[in-house]
């Protein structure tokens, strides 16, 4: 089996202990299911690491990955990495079959490491102190920013805007979900985006802006950088999200909320059921991702898991000249 993503076409495409075929949402968003004889074969292999041991010694994650591929032929690796980089496509749902419930919930996270770690490095996240951060929203929140709130739409946004680190990708699981009605994510590929060329051609897009994070984040330290980039093949990539940018004066804040408006409304969004135990992995780069508002329940509750990191298989998309 050739396993890249662009020799798929209409059929599923079965790899050793693997599926792979297009979302019927799009045919840029890949679905990617593990059988359960693979989840439970892998879980078995690595049942001496609880979670915290991969908290603790960084190398485990690579040999749970290492693991993983093994049991998948050693085509994931490859599959992965030419996927994520992949402009036409750069986003897969991926399904571990049998992880369906919040008490498998240290399971989920030791596949997703796994999966993370063949084609990347997550980044330590400030808001767990951990390689990946864990987090619930429910129906009454006080937090500073529109993570956890529920009855909101999080606007479209890149990951990573307001940190040094490189956020090559992002990585969001669903460990668990009680009466939520509502609440998919969004995704926007920038190329599906009508207005990407207007706005990446204004002056604007290139101009150094000032991001900061509110306290929760823990970061406490301002970042610069345009909201616009380009790769090393010349494409437009995006750093961006509403709620961090500091527009220096009157220009930079109107043009900056003409471009929120742009993309929120564009009709290119995609809305995403992830169902618990299934997680999406994009390419920060070239994909927007959001969150879609709520209804209100009194028994709600949702926790996720996030990974976020830098590319170690495939170089950088930045372009090295800036
Ligand atoms: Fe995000």
């Amino acid at each position: 089996m050739t396993a890249t993503v662009q020799s798929l076409k209409e059929s599923t495409l079965t790899g050793k202990g693997f599926t792979l075929q297009p979302s019927t949402l799009s045919e840029r968003l890949v679905e990617l299911k593990f059988s359960s004889e693979t989840v439970q074969a892998f879980l078995a292999r690595i049942a001496e690491w609880p979670v915290q041991a991969l908290e603790y010694k960084s190398m485990l994650r690579f040999r749970v990955a290492a693991i993983l591929d093994e049991l998948c032929g050693g085509e994931l690796k490859p599959l992965l990495i030419n996927s994520l980089v992949d402009r036409k496509t750069g986003a897969l749902m991926i399904t571990p079959e049998g992880l369906t419930s919040v008490d498998q919930a240290e399971e989920m996270v030791k596949f997703t490491t796994a999966i993370a770690h063949l084609f990347g490095r997550s980044n330590f996240d400030a808001m767990s102190g951990q390689y990946y951060a864990r987090f619930v929203v429910q129906n009454d929140d006080n937090s500073d920013s529109y993570l956890r709130q529920a009855h909101r739409v999080m606007e479209l946004h890149n990951d990573g805007t307001f940190v040094e680190q490189d956020t090559d990708y992002v990585l969001m699981l669903k460990i668990d979900e009680q009466n939520m009605e509502g609440g998919n994510s969004l995704l926007l590929h920038l190329d599906d985006w009508a207005d990407l060329n207007h706005f990446y051609s204004s002056e604007m897009a290139h101009q150094e802006m000032r991001w900061s994070a509110p306290p929760s984040k823990n970061t406490g330290k301002d970042v610069f950088h345009p909201v616009f980039d380009m790769d090393r093949s010349g494409q437009p990539i995006m750093s961006y999200i509403d709620q961090f940018v500091q527009p220096a004066n009157f220009e930079q804040g109107n043009w900056l909320t003409d471009l929120s408006e742009s993309i929120e409304s564009s009709p290119s969004i995609l809305s995403v059921r992830v169902p618990v135990g299934s997680f999406l992995l994009i390419n920060n780069h070239f994909w927007l991702h959001g969150r879609d508002k709520f209804v209100a329940h009194q028994g709600l509750r949702r926790e996720l898991m996030r990974q976020r990191g830098y590319f170690t298989h495939a170089k950088t998309l930045r372009n090295p000249k800036q």
